[in-house]
C-alpha cells in the first residue's frame, strides 16, 4: 500500500482495524473500565494551547537531543509494547530496526514475541529493555544479565502492574493461545495470561536488590505521582516515563499530560523524566517537551502502523510526526528543543 498519502497517525488505526482479527484489535486498542483515562490522554493534549513567539531565526530547525547521554534524532521514542506478532509476523524486529535505522529510543517489553537477543541484532542503536518483574526473582535476574549481555543500554523497570486493568474488550474479545514469549520462555494459553507471572509484592525496597544486578541505567515507568517521582529518584533511577500506561490500568488516572508538570517539578532536574500516553501529533510532542519532558514515547501508532503497512508503515510513522514536529518548533519560534520553553504553554 502507498503510505505517502497517509497524512497523520490517527490514519494507521482505521488501517489497522481492517486488517488485525478483532480480537488483536480489541488487545491493542482496548483501555481499562470505562476508557475515561484512555480518551482524556488524547483530550488533556487538545485542552492546552500554544502560545507563538515571532521574529525569532527559525530558517533552520534542530529537533535532535540527547537521552540519557545518548545522542538522537528526535525527542522520540517507540514504548515497550507486547505482542506485537499480532500485528506483524517480524514482530518487534521490525520497529527496532526502524529505531535504529532512525536514531531513536527503541524499549523492547518482556512480553515481546521475539527474543531480545534477536531484536539486538538489527544493529546498533539506542535499545532499553522493559522488565515486568516476576515472581520468580531467579528469572528476572536471568533477563537482565541477558540484557546487559546482549548490549541494552538500559533497565525500564514498569511498576504500574501488580494486576492487569479491568479491560471489557479484552473479555468479550479473547485472543486466541499460542502466544510465544521468549524472555520467559513462554508459550501460553492467551498473551495476557503472562500478566499473572508478574510479581505483586515489588516494593521500593527492592530497588536496590535490582540496581545490583546491573550497572545498566535504571528508568522506572509508570509513575503519576509526585511523592513517587521523588522516591525513585532516591532510589537511584536515571529516568522517569509518566504514564498511564495507555489508560490500560487504573482508570481515571490523571492524562499522562496533565501529571506532567507536577513529577518534572518534584524531581527537579535530578532524572530526565520522560512521557508517555496520547501523542499522536508534532503539537503534542512540542507541549510536552515545553512541560519538562526530555522525550516522548509512542505505543499504539507504531504497532497500527506496522499492521497496516508493516517497515514502511512505522518509517512513515516517524517520518509524519518528524514534520510536524519541525513545522510546530518554527510556527512556535523554537528552533532548538531548548527553545521549547514553559511559556509556550497556556493552561
Ligand atoms: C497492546 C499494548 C501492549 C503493551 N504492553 C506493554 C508492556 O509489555 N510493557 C509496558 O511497560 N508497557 C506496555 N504497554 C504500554 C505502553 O508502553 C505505553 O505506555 C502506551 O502504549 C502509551 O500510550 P499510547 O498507546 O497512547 O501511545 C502496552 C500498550 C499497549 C497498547
Amino acid at each position: 500500500m502507498a503510505v505517502t498519502t497517509i497524512a497523520n497517525l490517527r490514519e494507521f488505526e482505521a488501517l489497522a482495524r481492517a486488517r488485525l482479527s478483532p480480537a488483536a484489535f480489541a488487545y491493542y486498542a482496548g483501555g481499562s473500565w470505562d476508557e475515561e483515562t484512555l480518551r482524556d490522554n488524547e483530550a488533556a493534549f487538545a485542552r492546552r494551547r500554544l502560545l507563538p513567539r515571532v521574529l525569532v531565526d527559525v530558517a533552520r530547525v534542530d529537533p535532535s537531543t540527547t537521552i540519557l547521554g545518548q545522542p538522537v534524532a528526535l525527542p522520540l521514542g517507540f514504548a515497550p509494547a507486547a505482542n506485537q506478532a499480532l500485528a506483524h509476523g517480524e514482530a518487534e524486529v521490525i520497529p527496532a530496526r526502524v529505531a535504529a535505522n532512525c536514531r531513536l529510543v527503541y524499549c523492547l517489553s518482556t512480553f515481546s514475541n521475539r527474543s531480545l537477543e534477536d531484536v539486538a541484532r538489527v544493529g546498533r542503536g539506542a535499545r532499553w529493555f522493559q522488565l515486568y518483574v516476576q515472581r520468580d526473582r531467579g528469572r528476572s535476574e536471568e533477563m537482565v544479565r541477558r540484557a546487559v549481555a546482549a548490549g541494552y543500554g538500559a533497565i525500564e523497570l514498569t511498576v504500574d502492574l501488580p494486576s492487569a486493568g479491568y479491560r471489557e474488550r479484552e473479555i468479550r474479545e479473547p485472543l486466541p493461545g499460542g502466544s510465544v514469549l521468549p524472555n520467559i520462555g513462554g508459550a501460553g494459553t492467551h498473551p495476557g495470561a503472562f500478566v499473572d507471572l508478574v510479581d505483586g509484592s515489588l516494593a521500593w525496597t527492592d530497588l536496590d536488590w535490582l540496581r545490583g544486578l546491573s550497572d545498566l541505567p535504571l528508568v522506572i515507568k509508570g509513575i503519576l505521582d509526585p511523592a513517587d517521582a521523588v522516591r525513585a529518584v532516591e532510589h537511584g533511577a536515571a529516568g522517569i516515563v509518566v504514564s498511564t500506561p495507555g489508560g490500560r490500568q487504573l482508570d481515571r488516572a490523571p492524562a499522562a499530560i496533565d501529571a506532567l508538570e507536577p513529577v518534572v517539578d518534584a524531581v527537579a532536574g535530578r532524572a530526565e523524566v520522560y512521557l508517555d500516553g496520547g501523542v499522536r501529533r508534532g503539537t503534542d510532542i512540542v507541549t510536552a517537551m515545553a512541560l519538562g519532558a526530555r522525550a516522548v514515547f509512542i505505543g499504539r501508532p507504531y504497532m497500527y502502523a506496522m499492521a497496516a503497512a508493516g517497515e514502511a508503515g512505522i518509517l512513515r510513522c516517524v517520518e509524519i510526526l518528524e514534520a510536524e514536529l519541525r513545522i510546530a518548533m518554527k510556527l512556535l519560534g523554537a528552533p532548538t528543543i531548548a527553545g521549547l520553553t514553559r511559556d509556550r504553554v497556556l493552561g
